[in-house]
């Protein structure tokens, strides 16, 4: 994970103008210019514009050194949308989302995605003095952040209310959280308090949780689909376990859902799964709009139960370009095109639309999980059948000499990107392969990623150790080369879940 860009000191491009001052280059070309024969800048803006088919070709063929996004099947995140949401995208690509006033029309459209959402997360919405709310973010993350706050500061005015400290809020959490959930509780000073996975539970106990919960908790999170197995926890053990706290020892400690990837896959395979506003003790929910909402990136939501849940002053009431409206975002500028390409979704596809997919996905990701399993080299680690999101996660059945991180590294060579991971901490280092069936991922997709997978492990079964350890050396020597503009930006990571204990922050 890299996007913290590093200001390198050697910040002077090399341009070997010297060997090229006998050809006489043909700027209205793209190919036959000084622009082509030149290295783009890496550092330092130009002094000159370039003709902008030629910029455009240069950076398209700079990007073709990406991987392709259909084959990667590390990502939750939406690869495909229909023609007809991509151009709605492009046409709201000018529009300002926070300029409520000159875009009512889109400002609407953001208010009506968060009420089908409320609804399909079965927020109570018949009590006008105690209205659901929600709001549009970037992705979970900014959701799960806003959340995080919202619950430490209920809990700090409660705290103070009584006369009692308030300098050492905590959270109770799966240590499997996406990395997201590590960086909410640093940057809001909340002790991170975490129910260990084992050898084989990746989910969190929802006994263990409860009993970590003490008069400074802001709250539990349930996942709904771990990043790594895709398995659902059991909110509604958490739920109870936590009632079961109050009436025993008067602790009031209620739930945030992180439902990024689950939100919109388990209202319509498990549509009877309780693990939402049904629950009394869940007063917030995040999703990502971007993963199953079937939206490009950049889109995510927060829904509390009711505006009890969202303390008053954390809500700023702004007068922006002459109209007053209430703000509960990190950020401020953003582009409506996401929100728009969100409702496009949501109503082409409806309930039913949705139902098919979802269920579709999750018969690819079986049908996947058995294939896999038939070789006799695999166990499936998610239990499939709607019970968990449409992934397959799963690792080699017996020891050899390879693992799953030469497998992975090999299908990179065979342009399929599916990851290798370390699984969270106290399960014995154990680790995983996960495949995402997303949307795009069809049967005659998965079909032939078998068959790759197959090949790739029959090769490595005649490989010898060393040959496979160097192998996998020169695979991670050309990650390395290719990443060289971004020296710098890996930092000493030692105070994360990944840093400690060698966990991997999966992909989303
Ligand atoms: C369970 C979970 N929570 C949060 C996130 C972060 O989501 P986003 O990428 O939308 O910020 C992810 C990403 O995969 C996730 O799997």
């Amino acid at each position: 994970m890299v996007l913290l860009g590093t200001v390198s000191a050697d910040n002077v491009d090399k341009t070997d103008k010297q060997a090229k001052k006998d050809i006489h280059f043909e700027n209205s070309l793209v190919y036959g210019s000084q622009f082509a024969a030149e290295e783009l800048p890496h550092f330092e803006m130009r002094d000159e514009p370039m003709p902008a088919e030629t910029a455009y070709q240069l950076v398209h063929d700079e990007l073709q050194g990406d991987g392709s996004t259909s084959l990667n099947l590390a990502s939750f995140v939406t690869t495909y949308m229909e023609p007809h949401a991509e151009k709605l995208m492009t046409e709201s690509m000018t529009k300002n989302m926070i300029d409520a006033e000159e875009y009512p029309a889109t400002q609407d459209i953001s208010n009506r995605c968060v009420n089908m959402i409320a609804r399909l997360f079965n927020a109570p919405v018949n009590n006008a003095d105690d209205e659901s709310l929600g709001v549009s973010t970037v992705g979970s993350s900014e959701a799960i952040i806003l959340a995080t706050l919202a619950m430490k500061r209920k809990w700090q005015k409660a705290r103070k209310a009584a006369g009692k400290p308030y300098d050492k809020p905590n959270i109770v959490m799966n240590s499997a959280v996406q990395v997201c959930w590590e960086k909410a509780a640093r940057y809001l000073d909340i002790v991170e308090k975490y129910v260990y996975c084992t050898k084989d539970r990746y989910v969190i106990d929802p006994k263990e949780a409860v009993e970590l919960c003490d008069e400074n908790t802001v709250g539990v999170v349930g996942i709904l689909g771990t990043t790594y197995t895709g398995e659902y926890e059991d909110i509604k053990a958490l739920n109870d376990g936590l009632e079961k706290l109050q009436a025993e020892k008067g602790l009031d400690i209620k739930i945030h859902v992180d439902a990024a990837s689950g939100g919109f896959v388990a209202p319509f395979v498990k549509p009877d799964l309780q693990w939402d506003f049904r629950l009394p003790r869940v007063v917030s929910i995040n999703a990502s709009g971007h993963k199953y909402g079937m939206t490009y990136a950049g889109v995510g939501w927060a829904v509390w139960r009711s505006k009890e849940y969202l303390p008053e002053e954390l809500i700023f009431h702004v007068n922006y370009l002459g109209a007053e409206q209430a703000s509960f975002t990190l950020n401020f500028s953003k582009s409506a095109s996401q929100v728009i390409g969100q409702y496009y979704v949501l109503i082409r596809n409806g309930k039913s639309g949705f139902r098919a997919i979802m269920q579709s996905i999750t018969e690819t990701s079986d049908w996947l999980a058995a294939e896999l399993e038939s070789t006799g080299r695999f166990v499936r680690m998610n239990p499939g059948g709607g019970e968990s999101l449409p992934l397959v996660a799963f690792r080699l059945k017996e020891k050899h000499h390879y693992d799953e991180f030469a497998i992975a590294a090999r299908l990179r060579s065979r342009n399929w990107i599916v990851p290798a991971y370390t699984m969270a901490p106290h399960a014995d280092g154990l680790k995983l392969l996960r495949i995402v069936c997303r949307l795009d991922f069809s049967r005659s997709r998965a079909a032939a990623l078998v068959r790759d997978i197959e090949q790739v492990c029959d090769f490595l079964d005649t490989q010898d150790k060393e040959t496979i350890a160097a192998w996998f050396k020169d695979h991670q020597t050309a990650k390395q080369t290719h990443a060289k503009n971004r020296k710098g930006t890996k930092m000493n990571d030692k105070h994360s879940l990944q840093g400690k204990h060698g966990k991997t922050h999966a992909v989303c």
